[in-house]
């Protein structure tokens, strides 16, 4: 709590967007939980900030209230440690005056956090203000929730904007993708363990495939929706993030320029998208009415409330053009109101060159497969062939088995407790670790690429098909793989 007779000083985070839904639902639970763990910098101060002039006891009484909805219980002494660190600022940050006042609040400290947890239209105003009360220098970190921009050349803008008054050191981009415990098991898989390098490449991989399957619809975020779509939403993003883990070669070590050399180079080998095939590559979908989680449910069109050809599903096929993966498909799908929350990535091998088996062992002959479960439950399994114990007639019998590892499992006696992604990242941030940040040159990349693909659809007139909230997404997403011989793993 501020008191004004002691003199201030020590790190203060900032959450610009402080009253917002994800300063509620996942920003201030993870402060909390970095608290109860004893995680937080020493002499942490944490301000919220909004423009609803609300007092700071009611906003710590709001963030209890936020705590209370997520939490089965409070641990009372770590939440009195946590409120006593947090206040309120009620102000607009992107007039000077408002910076001013802010500053004026917080007073002597050490580093600067500033979380900006705000539409990105504002971010350049808020640089500019902050950083003329003297908010941005070299000891201030600045963290960026995305979107960056809404597509390549208005990215460019925002960060353009930012580069302004902060170095590329200094700027923590947030996909909470990277932020996953089974996101960053990914890399641990890849390359901790020797076993699966030789076999990382086209020569022995048919395709992979990337679902982030979600059962909620979009609600009351369309207006923020309804200008993205799931293209922009999540497959700019999160998806993409997910495709270079998996088809990134080994950096040189973890190091966040290192590794994002290697996305880079991923980004860049990406086939562009033409109007000539884009109709075969690409499936769009837009929810209607349906039933999901046993309750009734409305259509994207109603909570729009007028006609819109957002997309809130898409499904693609998509290439890599380098030595290591030419000629293998990528297929990614995301989708609203889909029949279950999943996310998963399967990497689909070949089948066997030749079987040595008899026709009836080889009828149940199917290709290894690793399929990663990143969520909900977290899971690698490795699907191999297994000689069917017992005697038959007709000789040996195979059976496909999973090697399964589930993570909740192996590591239930540490802690139990799920993290929530937020946790990790805001920790790195602290620690000046930008690893698992986004680097402008990822962003842009992302975009360039992303930009080419709506660019197809729209001048191959292609719009979203419907599909009924509780399916799997419109008419075409099964055509769409099965034109290379392919299922999805359903
Ligand atoms: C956000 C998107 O970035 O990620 C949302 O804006 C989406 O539309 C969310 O629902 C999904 O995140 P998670 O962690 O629930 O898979």
């Amino acid at each position: 709590m501020s008191q004004a007779s002691e003199p201030k000083k020590g790190p203060v985070l900032v959450l610009l967007g402080g009253t917002g839904d994800l300063a509620r639902r996942m920003l201030l639970p993870s402060l909390f939980h970095l608290e109860a763990d004893g995680l937080l910098p020493d002499g942490l101060r944490i301000y919220g900030v909004a423009r609803d002039g609300q007092s700071p006891d009611t906003y710590r009484t709001n963030v209890r209230a936020a705590l209370e909805l997520r939490e089965k219980t409070i641990e009372e002494d770590a939440w009195k440690r946590f409120i006593a660190r947090v206040d309120y600022f009620s102000g607009d940050v992107t007039k000077p005056e408002g910076a001013k006042a802010l500053a004026d609040a917080i007073g002597g400290h050490s580093e600067l956090y500033i979380y900006f947890s705000v539409s990105p239209s504002i971010y350049p105003k808020a640089c500019e203000s902050l950083a003329g009360a003297g908010l941005i220098r070299e000891n201030t970190r600045l963290v960026l929730e995305k979107p960056i921009g809404r597509d390549l050349e208005s990215s460019k803008a925002l960060n353009c904007a930012v580069a302004k008054v902060a170095t590329e050191e200094q700027i923590f981009r947030i996909d909470h993708y990277l932020g996953k415990e089974t996101v960053q098991n990914l890399i641990a898989l890849r390359f901790a363990n020797i076993a699966f390098e030789p076999l990382w490449t086209n020569h022995t991989i048919d395709h992979v495939q990337i679902t982030v399957a979600e059962t909620e619809g979009v609600g009351d975020r369309w207006p923020y929706y309804n200008e993205y779509g799931a293209l922009r939403d999540m497959l700019q993003n999160h998806m993409i993030q997910l495709l270079c883990l998996v088809a990134m070669e080994p950096p040189a070590d973890l190091d966040p320029d290192s590794v994002r050399a290697e996305k880079v180079k991923v980004l860049k080998a990406l086939r562009p998208m033409s109007r000539a095939t884009v109709s075969q590559e690409v499936v769009l979908g837009q929810y209607t009415s349906g039933v999901s989680d046993g309750k009734s449910v409305t259509g994207y069109l109603d909570e729009v409330g007028k006609p819109t050809d957002t997309e809130t599903f898409i499904a693609l096929r998509c290439f890599i053009d380098n030595w290591r993966w030419a000629g293998t498909p990528f297929f990614l799908r995301t989708g609203k109101r889909l029949p279950e929350r999943r996310t998963q990535i399967v990497i689909q091998f070949k089948p066997l060159p030749h079987s040595i088996f008899s026709n009836s062992a080889n009828a149940d002959m199917v290709a290894n497969r690793l399929v990663i479960d990143l969520q909900p439950q977290e899971d690698i399994s490795l699907v191999l062939m297994n000689q069917r114990p017992g005697l038959a007639q007709e000789g040996m019998r195979l059976q496909p088995m999973p090697l399964s590892l589930s993570l909740a499992k192996a590591y239930s006696g540490h802690g139990g407790r799920r993290r929530i992604a937020y946790e990790r990242l805001l920790l790195d941030v602290f620690r000046g670790d930008r690893t698992l940040f986004v680097h402008r040159n990822e962003v842009e990349e992302a975009w360039a690429w992303v930009d080419g693909v709506a660019e197809a659809w729209q001048q191959a007139g292609l719009k979203p098909k419907n599909y009924a909230a509780g399916t799997s997404g419109p008419a075409g997403v099964h055509a769409l793989i099965e034109r290379s011989g392919h299922q999805w793993h359903d």
